[in-house]
């Protein structure tokens, strides 16, 4: 079978004329699949009530002639200008209280009874009409949930939220055991009295705050199952995924939402002069949240997009090196935002396959070049990658230290995430991403950043990853707080002191300042009075206080981080934790040269060399030397 090629193709936005020049230069670049119908509510119900399907009736049969197959949407995500004329209130509430209106996409209240009613309208009337039309294999539901209106602090949110609560804690006082309302006279004495977390005078409640978030995300992965078992309904046959943002948007708990689709599609953007290690990461984790099984790149970039203020073109090659990466780490089709790039509307300063330049571009180039690349890879689909790795990730953490009263503002979770997966990307491990509650059998390494809040439950999953061989890379501040956001007491890391063999009395945030270490290298933004009693100390703080510490636990080790390293201390510990746990990297290569290998059951794989560089490069394995032009991918076939 082929790898899936294409991306969001949205015909109502040119002429007919248009649509029939793009089946041909679909067939030109190889493209075999389009995702279609995403915003396309306005047009199928231009009046509440009244459908006209009979222009996309042959954007269809347009598609199935030229031999490309239709990732249908349903249209949910962005209603038309009556939906919020007619229902005003079913638009959402934004976090100071200011109800939004119509005017640009995603214009409805999660929580509202009303959107929920007419998304099911429509989604049936798409769904009759076309589950057996032949160019249709994939529901594409909704789009992006969450992108722009994740939490909604509306009266219907704040009714849905204590329901929500009541079925999580039974009662109102096991309601007030979670959120400590023991502090500031704050304990609830009807259901009545609790809210969505609308401005208050000073810091709000951390449990209200976190709940909420869960709530929010809880009510939207409804909405997707609403839709889900309507269109099940009437053809249990088709597959559905929704395109979740992997590498951004942390406002839905995707480990929750990736048992609910069938296959796991995700949009990523880069952002940044590391942007391709934050690909990395979203590709690995999309993976991951697909149990290893291969999945959808439903969206990406041709070049610059239109939203980050200061939009990046990409360089020449780049287009190919980030379509690579993904399908070096799994994915099986490869798609873009959008087909054409649109002349009018909020987007239309977002690259596309087709650009505003025509097809005599470097993009249009490479698009046909990916296109044609593709096509003779067809015996990888299928093929998985193998992490000895792991990386912790869990969105419910970075909710509850998303909260403004902490020991210090300057601790930002996301950048300890993204250094951490990035030094590992540097080593040319390949890791997946973890739940702490998930099975972490079958990892050699797991690395856990700041893994503030920890159910017992993930610190017992911890302890038996290591008591049965395995090694653990623990950062400060992890194993502080269960999950109703409760200190462990009795020194800290209390929910791990065991595990790591230390324990601190008192956090000491570097506040303008660094901390040196004896190995030369540099902590910042945190120290810690931390006492080592069953670990050996490999590194200390200018004064002998603890810096990096290893404790033999059961079979295995945990190596434990006292402050925030720079990245060449870290990559020097990330390389002794790697060996000390016997993960090796896919293939030695030069710090930008990305190498990932996909394999078959068989014996067949794929080396993946993705140089990043502005000069040539050299990959070895254990038998070759790859070589590796700047700026090129080689897919290096390694059958026995
Ligand atoms: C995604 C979205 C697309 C488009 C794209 C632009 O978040 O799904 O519709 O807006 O971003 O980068």
């Amino acid at each position: 079978m082929a790898i899936v090629y294409g991306g969001d193709y949205n015909p109502e936005q040119w002429p007919r004329e248009t649509w029939v020049e793009d089946m041909r230069l679909m067939r030109e670049a190889g493209v075999n699949r389009v995702s279609v119908g995403i915003f396309s509510w306005a047009k199928f119900e231009p009046e509440e009530g009244r459908f006209d399907f009979a222009w996309f009736d042959e954007v269809l049969d347009l598609l199935h002639a030229s031999g490309v197959e239709a990732c249908l949407a349903t249209p949910t995500a962005s209603p038309p200008p009556w939906f919020a004329a007619t229902y005003p209130e079913a638009v959402m509430v934004d976090a100071r209280g200011r109800q939004l209106t119509h005017g640009s996409r995603q214009g409805f209240d999660p929580s509202s009874d009303v959107y929920l009613a007419k998304a099911l309208a429509v989604t049936e009337q798409v769904g009759r009409r076309y589950h057996d039309h032949p160019a249709v294999k994939l529901w594409h539901i909704h789009n992006e949930y969450g992108c722009h209106n994740a939490r909604s602090y509306s009266r219907a949110a704040t009714a849905k939220f204590r329901l929500w609560l009541r079925e999580r804690y039974g009662d109102l006082e096991g309601l007030n055991a979670a959120w400590g309302t023991a502090f500031w006279s704050q304990a609830y004495s009807s259901w009545d009295q609790v809210y969505a977390p609308l401005p208050t005078p000073t810091i709000p409640n951390p449990g209200q705050v976190l709940d909420f978030k869960r709530f929010s995300s809880w009510q939207l992965l409804q909405l997707y199952k609403a839709e889900a078992e309507l269109l099940r309904s009437i053809d249990p046959s088709l597959p559905m995924t929704t395109n979740f943002m992997t590498g951004s948007h942390p406002d839905i708990d995707l480990w929750e939402f990736a048992g609910a689709v069938d296959v796991v599609s995700t949009d990523h953007y880069l952002e940044g002069p590391t942007g391709h290690i934050n690909l990395g990461f979203a590709a690995d984790f999309a993976r991951s949240l697909g149990g290893g099984k291969p999945w959808i790149l439903m969206e990406h970039s041709t070049s610059a997009v239109n939203w980050q203020g200061r939009n990046r073109a990409k360089a020449p090659r780049e287009l190919l090196r980030n379509s690579f990466s993904h399908l070096a780490r799994g994915a099986d089709s490869v798609m873009f935002f959008q087909w054409r790039a649109s002349k009018q509307g909020a987007e239309k300063w977002h690259s596309g396959m087709v650009p505003h330049a025509g097809t005599d571009s470097k993009i249009w180039r490479e698009v046909c070049e990916l296109g044609a690349r593709l096509g003779e890879l067809t015996e990888i689909e299928g093929s998985t990658v193998e992490a000895d790795a792991a990386i912790l990730w869990d969105y419910q953490n970075l909710w509850a230290q998303e909260h403004e009263a902490k020991p210090t503002t300057d601790l930002d979770l996301q950048k300890v995430f993204n250094d951490y997966y990035a030094a590992l990307w540097r080593a040319g491990i390949t890791a997946d991403v973890a739940h702490p509650e998930g099975d972490l059998t079958g990892y050699r390494l797991v690395v856990v950043p700041a893994l503030y809040l920890m159910s017992r439950k993930a610190a017992e999953n911890l302890k038996d990853f290591v008591r049965g061989g395995g090694t653990v890379l623990v950062t400060a501040y992890s194993g502080i707080a269960d999950e109703t956001d409760t200190v462990y007491l009795g020194g800290y890391p209390g929910a791990i002191a065991d595990l790591v063999g230390v324990r601190t009395e008192e956090f000491y945030p570097l506040i303008d300042s660094t901390v040196g270490l004896v190995s030369g290298g540099t902590g910042a933004v945190w120290s810690e009075a931390a006492e080592a009693r069953d670990a050996d100390v490999r590194d200390t703080y200018l004064d002998g206080t603890p810096a990096w510490t290893v404790n033999r636990f059961g079979e295995g080790a945990a190596h434990y981080l006292t402050t925030f390293v720079d990245d060449a201390t870290l990559d020097r510990i990330v390389s002794a934790a790697a060996a000390d746990a016997g993960v090796e990297p896919a293939a030695h290569a030069p710090a930008g040269v990305e190498v990932v290998r996909r394999s078959h059951d068989d014996g067949r794989s794929w080396l993946f060399c993705i140089n990043h560089l502005d000069h040539d490069a050299q990959v070895k394995t254990a038998t070759t030397t790859v070589d590796v032009p700047a700026g090129e991918v080689v897919v290096h076939a390694e059958h026995p």
